[in-house]
């Protein structure tokens, strides 16, 4: 195909799995990583790809206009993916700047780059620009209360997921206004290898194998419709191949799971695959902590549109999931050892979790 590729994020956790899966399947299409590397952005996760011919990795801000009008125009980009974005609700409540930032201004300036870019080549309806969102811009469910849709308002309630709304808004105008060639995806909580350990089933594992406390948030009884990431990626090469621009499409992993029931469950698969843990068995790591402020109650995602417009549908089930996830995180230990020394890896118990309860 030879089509040209630029992936913002691709050096973070969802970001580089759909690097990898893109230059797998498609190896002569040329793929440009533009990354910042934050403290989520990891070299290492594109390790294998270095050295690659159609593979270019390059460190800069989406923020910055002059870097991304200078690779469109030489790279001569067809696509953007767009995964660059500051992730975490935690570090959303404790500081929300970086996240308008980076999910509002950053998105923004890509679109005002693309677009500009565009109109120059003389509009060609083949080009995309895929923005990868979440289904936390639709709020809370109840515990009775229908999956989110297309169509559900938005009503996003953490400073991360308001960031992700306002980015949403601005690409579907950019669609509405200037006929640019936008597709939305609005995702639920994706899990696998290379996430940065901070979200829930990361952080877990992690804490397992090296005996700290599990913090589970209020009751434990939060539910997230949990999506393996490998799924996710697939669910994004069918969108960019086969979407429709001006749409937008919810992508789920049906697999509506409490929080502590996850834990529990990684507790018993690591028990297993570990007979010498610190701590065993490691459900006594458990321990229930005060409430995050405004924690949406429960997410899930009605994936109908994706199923009967594009033909897509999860593969993964959550045990199987769950398993290569622990396999990953005990044969990478070096990969997670690195982040550990860095502040940021006690960055909720300093500033958050400590001063509860
Ligand atoms: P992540 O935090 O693991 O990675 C984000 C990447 O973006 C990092 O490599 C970081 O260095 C880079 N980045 C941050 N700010 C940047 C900037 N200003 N310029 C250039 N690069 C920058 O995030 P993730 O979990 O891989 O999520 C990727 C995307 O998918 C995000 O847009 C997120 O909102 C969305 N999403 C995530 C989930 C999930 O469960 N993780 C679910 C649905 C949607
Ligand atoms: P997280 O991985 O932060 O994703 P999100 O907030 O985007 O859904 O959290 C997933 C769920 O797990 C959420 O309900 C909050 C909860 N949680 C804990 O109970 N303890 C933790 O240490 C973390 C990080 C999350």
């Amino acid at each position: 195909m030879n089509r040209r590729l630029l992936v913002t994020g691709g050096a973070g956790f969802i970001g580089a799995n759909f690097v990898h899966h893109w230059c797998q399947l498609y190896p002569s299409d040329r793929v440009v990583v533009l990354d910042a590397l934050t403290y989520a952005g990891n070299r290492r996760n594109l390790a294998s790809l270095e050295g690659k011919e159609n593979f270019r990795f390059v460190k800069g801000d989406i923020c910055d206009r002059a870097i991304v009008d200078q690779l469109l125009r030489s790279e001569e980009i067809e696509a953007i993916a767009h995964f660059a974005a500051e992730s975490h609700v935690d570090r959303s409540i404790l500081g929300p700047a970086a996240f308008i930032q980076t999910n509002v201004v950053g998105t923004f300036t890509l679109l005002e780059a693309f677009r500009e870019y565009w109109e120059a080549k003389a509009k060609p309806s083949s080009y995309r620009f895929l923005h990868v969102s979440t289904d936390e811009v639709y709020g809370s469910l109840g515990p009775d209360d229908p999956a989110f849709s297309e169509t559900t308002p938005y009503a996003p309630n953490s400073p991360y997921s308001a960031s992700k709304a306002g980015s949403d808004h601005l690409v579907r105008a950019y669609h509405h206004t200037y006929k640019l060639p936008t597709i939305i995806t609005n995702c639920s909580n994706n899990y696998g290898a290379f996430q940065f350990p901070e979200k829930l089933i990361p952080l877990m594992c992690i804490n397992i194998l090296l005996g700290k406390p599990l913090p589970i948030y209020g009751n434990g009884k939060n539910v997230r419709d949990w999506i393996y990431v490998s799924d996710h990626c697939q669910a994004l090469d069918v969108v960019i191949n086969h979407g429709n621009p001006g749409e937008t499409y919810n992508i789920g992993g049906n697999n509506e799971v409490e929080n502590i029931q996850i834990v529990q469950t990684l507790c018993q698969m690591i028990d297993e695959l570990v007979p010498d843990l610190p701590v065993s068995p490691a459900e006594k790591l458990i321990t229930f902590v005060k409430d995050r402020p405004g924690h949406d109650w429960r997410y899930a995602i009605n994936a109908n549109k994706i199923k009967t417009q594009l033909g897509w549908t999860p593969s993964v089930t959550i045990t199987e999931g769950l398993r290569l996830t622990v396999e990953w995180y005990l044969n990478h230990r070096d990969w997670w050892e690195s982040l550990l020394s860095e502040a940021y890896y006690d960055y909720y118990r300093k500033n958050y979790l400590q001063s509860q309860n």
